[in-house]
């Protein structure tokens, strides 16, 4: 997590930076911190709290003055949310300055070395001791001591550094955590994610692992992990840069709702053609896929219940099987795979530290990799060997809505070209599934046009403490992820239950009043969690239910239905999940919260 900016050039820095920062608060928001070389030495300025306590601290940059600087907004890991934690750290001498994003996993033997060596430290940070290392290595040549550190520290990081004594550039390293560089006419730039530069630049190089970049006003060049030259030829970043604005909406997360249908579209339409599923990125012939034993589909969060989703759909449709896992799970359980399984990695970010870590054991297995992933050129793109994008565009909000979407549009054509390849559906079963699948963003339109309904019924349910969700197949995937929605962002404790276990336990938390949603978009389920609903019912609980327009007879025994149009089953999850994304985002709004950015979370999670 973290974000970093850097910049010099011919404009002043920090306000640049403290825009920068500002597209980057979705990475991390529990304090903020810039450091400017001002002619004479490095000036920095910290501050607890979202980053507009420092932009008013600092007039908006104005009074850091200097045409080179780094900035940084935090997710505390090592050390809690403090100004002395803050970044940029500094050497004692205040002649180095670091910002970090990752973790240095051998920091605190670095830390007894040094401080052995007469080193203090301010702050229970693993960042400073690479500013203090950097220090204790410092040759005059800024390149060559980098080398020597890079060679010393372990774990994900990427860091942007400046010294005083050699005020004419910006140094950037990276491995295992995202780090762009970009040039434009005003100078050049570091930053963890594109949209912080897009207003100056949309030509970006993306750093590869352990490799070094040499920022001037004029000039970007970049070093292997021995200080060796390397070329690198730069992206031309296609985003319209209103992409990853407000654009008139409240929040980003309603705004990235209403680009639901889009986003599924542009992932699902290029991929259909002449009623056929062709995946261009899928580097597999029939033949290949037909032999695939196993499928495993590895993720985190929201991508891991699209993965949940996906389950039953591969399974059901084309009898393949596939297992699921959380990714912090897989990688250290030693998971049993073969060299002809295939493992997929779900990944909105693509940088997901658990994820990654997960693609790399299943490389190590022998197992080809593809990953369904929306940030072009991110890490887990790099690595896997097949790479499916999903075309969400940029997604800011911390909650995913339009990236999940757009994940579980993937995977549909995925288990369709599967099935179809393996022969378990039809030429007149996969015309007919393509048609539905082509109907989705329509559906999911008329869907967004019923939302004032579903904002009256949040207001009513803003001061619910417990809520369960409830529903079995598919429709417990639905309610895994609609309840991780409501909980993310309004802070209301709600837990999803297969609807057939809820009276092994959790049925005793029921009482007069309780919220219970439950799903029900699965024809041969929906008795069985009707049943379920009936039980609820009778121990006191207020049922809204989500379920398939003309199920009428189920308002004798939920007291709210919200009706969902009609497609196959295994694609309801794309239409029930919209009014539970809009009943999480409208509790949230009602309590008066930052919906883009809950507590204690982050968008990029880029440590285990
Ligand atoms: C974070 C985000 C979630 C996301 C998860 C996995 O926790 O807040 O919305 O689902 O990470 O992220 P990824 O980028 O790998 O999809």
């Amino acid at each position: 997590m973290c974000g970093i900016v850097g910049f010099i050039g011919k404009e002043q820095a920090a306000p640049i930076i403290l825009e920068g920062l500002a597209k980057l608060e979705y990475r991390g928001y529990d304090s903020a911190g810039v450091a400017v070389y001002d002619g004479e030495s490095i000036k920095v300025e910290k501050a607890m709290g979202r980053l507009k306590v420092l932009e008013e601290m600092t007039h908006y940059g104005s009074t850091l003055p200097g045409t080179i600087g780094i900035g940084h907004t935090r997710w505390a890991t090592h050390g809690q949310p403090s100004n002395i934690n803050a970044h940029p750290h500094l050497n004692a001498k205040g002649t180095i300055s670091v910002v970090h994003n990752g973790i240095i996993e051998n920091y605190l033997q670095l830390k007894n070395r040094l401080i052995r060596h007469g080193y203090e430290f301010q702050s229970e940070t693993d960042t400073e001791v690479v500013a203090q290392m950097l220090d204790y290595y410092y040759s005059g040549d800024p390149l060559e001591d980098i080398v020597k550190v890079l060679h010393r520290i372990e774990g994900s990081f990427s860091l942007g550094i400046i010294f005083s004594e050699q005020p004419d550039a910006i140094y950037a390293v990276r491995k295992s955590s995202p780090l762009i560089v970009g040039k434009s006419a005003e100078g050049s730039f570091i930053a963890s994610d594109v949209p912080a530069i897009l207003k100056y630049t949309r030509k970006v190089y993306y750093l590869g692992e352990n490799e070094v970049a040499k920022l001037t006003c004029d000039d970007v060049t970049f070093y292997d992990a021995d200080g060796e030259q390397i070329e690198k030829e730069p992206v031309e970043i296609k985003w319209d840069a209103e992409a990853a604005e407000k654009g008139g909406y409240e929040h980003f997360m309603l705004k990235e709702i209403y680009e639901e249908p889009k986003a599924v579209r542009e992932t699902l339409m290029p991929r259909i053609k002449d009623d056929r599923i062709e995946i261009e990125e899928l580097k597999l012939t029939d033949e290949e896929i037909r032999k695939i034993p196993k499928i495993h589909i590895v993720a985190c969060g929201s991508a891991y219940h699209t993965g949940v989703t996906a389950k039953y759909v591969f399974e059901g449709m084309g009898r393949i099987p596939v297992d699921v896992d959380i990714a912090s799970e897989f990688r250290y359980r030693d998971p049993l795979l073969s060299e002809e399984d295939l493992v997929i990695v779900i990944s909105q970010s693509g940088e997901t530290a658990d994820t990654l870590e997960a693609l790399r054991i299943a490389h190590k297995k022998g197992c080809k990799v593809l990953g369904i992933i929306n940030v072009l050129g991110s890490s887990i793109s790099r690595e896997a060997d097949m790479v499916m994008y999903t075309w969400a565009g940029p997604e800011i909000s911390v909650a995913t809505t339009k990236a999940y979407s757009a994940q579980l549009a993937a995977l549909y054509l995925l288990a369709l070209k599967f099935s179809y390849v393996k022969g378990a559906i039809s030429d007149q079963e996969l015309a007919a599934y393509i048609d539905d699948l082509k109907r989705l963003p329509d559906q999911i339109e008329l869907l967004l046009g019923g939302k004032e309904r579903i904002q009256r019924f949040a207001n009513r349910y803003v001061a619910a403490k417990d809520v369960f969700f409830i529903g079995r197949g598919i429709d417990y995937a639905i309610s895994l992820e609609g309840s991780l929605k409501l909980k993310e962002i309004s802070y209301v404790h709600s837990e999803a239950y297969a609807a057939g276990e809820l009276k092994h336990g959790t049925i005793s938390l029921i009482e007069e009043g309780t919220l219970v949603a439950a799903v029900l978009t699965q024809k041969d389920l929906y008795q069985k969690t009707m049943s379920n609903i009936v039980e609820v019912k009778a121990r006191g609980a207020f049922v809204l239910a989500v379920t398939n327009e003309g199920n009428t007879e189920i308002e004798k025994n939920a007291d709210y239905v919200i009706y969902i149009p009609e497609t196959n089953k295994y694609f309801a999850n794309s239409l029930a999940i919209i009014p539970l994304q809009l009943f999480g985002y409208y509790v949230s709004v009602g309590k008066g919260y930052d919906v883009d950015h809950p507590r204690n979370l982050a968008k990029s999670v880029t440590v285990e």
